[in-house]
């Protein structure tokens, strides 16, 4: 990749990115992170607050927390060309928000990253304001790869919904496997070993859906004998509330989010 890019905020998130693409040789990053980070790999350039290096950018990456993104975007303004992609994995921060803060002419894509990144395995979904160019979303793109699977979508109202689902999503299936764990010492599993078999069986369930790409309901019934032990908790789960607290859980997810985003 040719491109120059800047990365504002060095977290857990910008962190995994950056990661991701040293490993992948992307060349000419520059961090801005106020602390500085540890570790910096010989390619990359760490400044401490936003300087003239920054003109020569041609993507700007903001993952700093959403609150403090209006002072963030604020100073880094005079430093940037009036081309550069701004892209922003930050929860909540609408393109409209971003256009008020840099202009109406700057190019910004919203993403939302989940917390897999971290080790590539992640999830972004990602919408393009309308000036963002073909080849700018392509190097978006490149660069979201770098935490994972990437999807586009073209209404950003649906950034919502999309962070009710697989931003908040990790901790959703932590739950599962805490609620699993619990369960099974009320069946007389010791506490450790329960949760080392919920821990397994969701992790290899995870790893068997992604090596065998059937579709999650198929690989359900695969399993499933008739009148089997299978069959008797499925009919329990899956003709009880399990459906209707998701879709409330997700509904209050994308309501917190749609207010976040105001
Ligand atoms: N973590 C997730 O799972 C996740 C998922 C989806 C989206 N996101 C989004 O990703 C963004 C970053 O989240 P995170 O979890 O990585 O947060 P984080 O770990 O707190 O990282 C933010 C970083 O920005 C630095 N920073 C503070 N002020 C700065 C400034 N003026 N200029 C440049 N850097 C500055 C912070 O440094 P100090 O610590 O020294 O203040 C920190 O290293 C957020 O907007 C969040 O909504 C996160």
């Amino acid at each position: 990749m040719g491109s120059r890019i800047a990365l504002i905020g060095c977290g857990k998130m910008g962190r995994a990115l950056l990661d991701g693409w040293v490993k992948s040789g992307i060349k000419s990053i520059i961090v801005v992170e106020p602390s500085g980070i540890k570790g910096a790999p010989k390619s990359v350039r760490v400044l401490k607050k936003p300087g003239r290096e920054l003109k020569n950018c041609d993507v700007i990456i903001l993952a700093v927390k959403p609150q403090i993104m209006n002072n963030v975007c604020k100073a880094l303004k005079p430093h940037l060309a009036k081309d550069a992609l701004i892209l922003s994995i930050a929860a909540g921060r609408s393109i409209n928000g971003f256009k008020k803060l840099f202009g109406a002419s700057q190019p910004i894509i919203r993403a939302m990253p989940n917390l897999p990144a971290s080790i590539g395995k992640g999830i972004s979904v990602a919408v393009a304001s309308s000036n963002v160019k073909p080849t700018q979303k392509k190097i978006a793109a490149q660069l979201l790869a770098a935490a994972g699977q990437v999807e586009w979508v073209k209404d950003e109202k649906l950034m919502d919904a999309v962070t009710a689902v697989s931003g908040s999503g990790p901790a959703y299936v932590f739950y599962l496997i805490e609620t699993l764990a619990k369960s099974g010492e009320k069946a007389g599993l010791g506490k450790a070993l329960s949760m080392t078999l919920a821990r397994q069986t969701v992790i290899g369930s995870a790893a068997l859906a992604d090596a065998d790409k059937t579709d999650a309901a198929t690989l359900r019934k695969n399993v499933t004998s008739p009148g089997g032990t299978t069959a008797a908790a499925l009919e329990i789960l899956m003709n009880g509330e399990m459906q209707k607290i998701f879709d409330r859980a997700i509904d209050a997810a994308k309501k917190r989010s749609q207010k976040l985003s105001q």
